[in-house]
C-alpha cells in the first residue's frame, strides 16, 4: 500500500517577536497563512529492517539532504516510536516549495509525513496528538497540519483558527540565497539589544480585515519584526520590497525569515503583472503567483 499527501507553503501575514527566552526561543503573536505552493509526499512500505529512506525531486534538490537531518525524517521516526513499529518505509518527495525561504518547506514536508504515515499504518491518531509530534518537530509544523488562517502563539505552536473569508492573491519572489532562520533570529537580538521589547501582538485590526477581505486593510496591516534582521543579513531584499510595490502590489513583507518576499496583490490580473515584472528582476531566482488560504496536509492518494 502507498499513500500520497499534499502539503501547503505557509507565510506570515503579521509577525510579532517578543524577547528571547531562557529556553532560546522566542514567544511570537503571528498570522499564518497557507498558499497554494505545495510538496507532495508519498510513502509506502519497505523491506523488515530497511528503516526509512528518502529520495526528493521537483526544485532545489541539491538543497534537500535525505538523511536523518531531514524534518521528514525525523517525523516518520517520532511516529514510529510513539506507534512502537519500526519505521521501514520508503519517502518520495516532490518538491514546489522552494528552500531555505521562510516559507516552512521543511516543515511542512514533516506535516506531511506524519499524516502520511498515520494513514499507511492506520494508526488512527487524531489531529490533536498529531499536534503534539508536531509541536516537538518545529514551531512550524503545527500550522502546516492545520493549514487555512491562523493565529499562532507561543513559539508558533499554538494555533487557533481566525475567521476568513474569500480568497487572497500572492505574488512570492524568492531571492537568491537562503536565510538560516536562527541567524535571522540572532541579528534581531543584536538589533534590539539595550532596548526594552514589547510582549508580541497582533493589531484586532487585522482580525477584522481578514475576516471582511478587505485587502487594503490587510496590506495596511501587514508586519514582521523579523524583516529589519532580514534586510541588515540581506540588504537587496529592501530592494525587492520596493520593487514589488512599484509593481503595483498593495502590500509587502519578507515572509518569516526570509530571504523570501510576499506581496498582495487586489486580484489575479494585478498579481500576474506584479510577478511578470519581479521575474525580470536579478535579485531573485523564482517568482510563482499563488492563492490562500489553502487545506494543511492531508491525504489525496491511497493506491
Ligand atoms: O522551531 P524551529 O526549528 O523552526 O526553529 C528554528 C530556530 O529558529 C530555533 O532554533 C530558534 O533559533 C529560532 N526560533 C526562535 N523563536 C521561535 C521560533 C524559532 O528563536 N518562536
Amino acid at each position: 500500500m502507498k499513500v500520497t499527501v499534499t502539503s501547503p507553503a505557509k507565510i506570515n501575514i503579521s509577525l510579532s517577536v517578543g524577547p528571547r527566552r531562557a529556553d532560546g526561543f522566542h514567544d511570537l503573536a503571528t498570522v499564518f497563512h497557507a498558499i497554494d505552493i505545495r510538496d507532495t509526499l508519498t510513502i509506502e512500505e519497505a523491506a523488515p529492517g530497511s528503516g526509512p529512506r528518502l529520495a526528493v525531486t521537483g526544485i532545489d534538490v541539491a538543497d534537500v539532504p535525505t538523511d536523518d537531518t531531514n524534518l521528514a525524517m525525523c517525523a516518520v521516526r517520532l511516529l514510529a516510536r510513539q506507534v512502537r513499529k519500526d519505521p521501514d518505509v520508503t519517502l518520495t518527495l516532490n518538491k514546489e516549495i522552494p528552500t531555505a525561504g521562510g516559507l516552512a518547506g521543511g516543515s511542512t514536508d514533516a506535516a506531511a509525513a506524519l499524516v502520511a504515515l498515520n494513514a499507511l499504518w492506520h494508526t488512527n491518531l487524531s489531529r490533536e496528538q498529531l499536534a503534539v509530534l508536531a509541536a516537538q518537530l518545529g514551531s512550524d509544523v503545527v500550522f502546516c497540519l492545520s493549514g487555512a488562517t491562523m493565529m499562532g502563539t507561543g513559539r508558533g505552536e499554538h494555533v487557533v483558527e481566525l475567521p476568513h473569508t474569500g480568497e487572497l492573491n500572492w505574488v512570492v519572489a524568492v531571492a537568491h540565497d537562503g536565510l538560516a532562520t536562527p541567524a535571522v533570529y540572532s541579528e534581531l537580538d543584536r538589533l534590539r539589544a539595550g532596548k526594552s521589547v514589547a510582549a508580541p501582538s497582533i493589531p484586532n485590526s487585522l482580525s477584522a480585515a481578514l475576516r471582511d477581505s478587505n485587502v487594503t486593510g490587510i496590506a495596511r496591516e501587514m508586519h514582521n519584526d523579523l524583516e529589519a534582521a532580514a534586510v541588515s543579513l540581506k540588504p537587496h531584499l529592501a530592494q525587492v520590497l520596493q520593487q514589488g510595490r512599484r509593481a503595483g502590489a498593495v502590500g509587502g513583507l519578507v515572509s518569516g525569515s526570509g530571504p523570501t518576499c510576499v506581496f498582495l496583490s487586489t486580484d489575479r490580473q494585478s498579481a500576474l503583472q506584479i510577478a511578470a515584472f519581479l521575474q525580470e528582476s536579478e535579485l531573485v531566482r523564482r517568482v510563482v503567483a499563488t492563492t490562500g488560504p489553502v487545506a494543511g496536509a492531508h491525504v489525496i492518494a491511497r493506491d
